[in-house]
């Protein structure tokens, strides 16, 4: 089968030819249709976070799929041949860009046919990564606001509309196209951070989501109500700037969890949540799109068609 491989790190994704993968006993061989791409494959492959994930090569990258079932393993009950999924992998096995993929079935969430699974192989991190922040480590509720940066980046596209679906108000830092982008996902109040300082501009905020780190990260923490919390995505948060602000902070981890994802399917199902998409390429076009997650500057997911 066809597969990108990352032979060392900072080493040009290669598209090569490798054995389609065993399965075990507790996995299912997923034809995969689509994979999507992270800011977290980017990192993987400059080796910054050989402590957290320490991967072995040769390895084949992508933790994002989507496609159906082509064989279970004998301990698998509750899924058969054919069935349409999305799954994340484990991002230290990697595994997502090839033309199949070994899956544990408890990563597994079925895709209803009103999703097309070129589309749905942009949900499973970061629509996965915004609902574990807003609902399980944030608890918003109706009528709470909630600053999410980033709103037309891969976790605030979702963040924003899962927020909304839940009654909350909105606010959302991007530039340039972005501020379309983020009112047609439905944030009430788009601020445009190149030309304005949103510490400036919101205060009584109940939880932030950090999808930046730095600068941004420092100046979240003054716009936060006394007791509210900031939830940080890149970096452990600032527990000295938390204190001095009378707020909790937060570090999200996200891990692949099939129990979360058959929520999170079902809720953009139900809400027709948009799955915003920078572009769908196909397999020879892997370096452009790998080319374009580097550049930090993608609106919603980049998803490479592996059929
Ligand atoms: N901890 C975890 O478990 C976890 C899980 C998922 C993701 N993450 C991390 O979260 C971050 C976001 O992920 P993602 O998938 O959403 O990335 P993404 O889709 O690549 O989003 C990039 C977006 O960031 C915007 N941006 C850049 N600088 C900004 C700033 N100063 N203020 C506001 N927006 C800015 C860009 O918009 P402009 O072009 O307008 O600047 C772009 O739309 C990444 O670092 C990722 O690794 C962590």
């Amino acid at each position: 089968m066809k597969a990108v491989i990352l032979d060392d790190y900072n080493s040009m994704p290669v598209i090569g030819d490798i054995a389609i993968p065993e399965i075990g006993p507790d996995d299912v061989l997923v034809r995969v249709v689509a994979a999507a791409l992270n800011p977290l494959d980017v990192k993987l492959h400059g080796g910054v976070l050989q402590d957290y994930f320490p991967i072995e090569f040769r390895y084949v990258v992508g933790t994002d799929l989507a496609g159906r079932i082509e064989a279970v393993g004998a301990n698998v009950t509750d899924w058969e041949k054919g069935d349409r999924i999305v799954a994340r992998l484990d991002p230290v096995r990697g595994g997502a860009c090839a033309g199949f993929a070994c899956v544990p079935a408890k990563y597994l969430a079925k895709v209803p046919d009103t999703i097309p699974l070129e589309t749905a192989a942009g949900i499973p991190t970061v629509a996965g990564t915004a609902w574990q922040a807003l609902f399980e480590l944030g608890d918003l509720k109706a009528g709470q606001t909630v600053l999410i940066h980033a709103g037309a980046g891969g976790v605030g596209s979702f963040a924003i509309q899962f927020a909304r679906a839940g009654g909350a108000r909105v606010m959302t830092t991007v530039s340039g196209d972005g501020i379309d982008i983020a009112h047609r996902l439905g944030a009430d109040h788009v601020i445009d951070y190149r030309n304005a300082n949103f510490a400036e501009n919101l205060s009584d905020i109940d939880l932030v989501i950090d999808t930046i780190g730095g600068e941004t990260h420092q100046r979240s923490f003054g716009v936060l109500r006394r007791g509210g919390k900031l939830l940080a995505l890149v970096a452990p948060p600032d527990e000295a700037l938390a204190n001095a602000h009378n707020v909790t902070a937060d570090f999200v981890f996200h891990m692949s969890d099939g129990e979360r994802l058959v929520r999170v399917v079902s809720a953009i199902a139900e809400n027709s949540i948009n799955i915003l998409t920078d572009r769908i390429v196909s397999l020879d076009a892997f370096s452009d799109a790998f080319a374009r997650q580097s550049s930090g500057c993608a609106r919603g997911k980049i998803i490479v068609t592996m059929a």
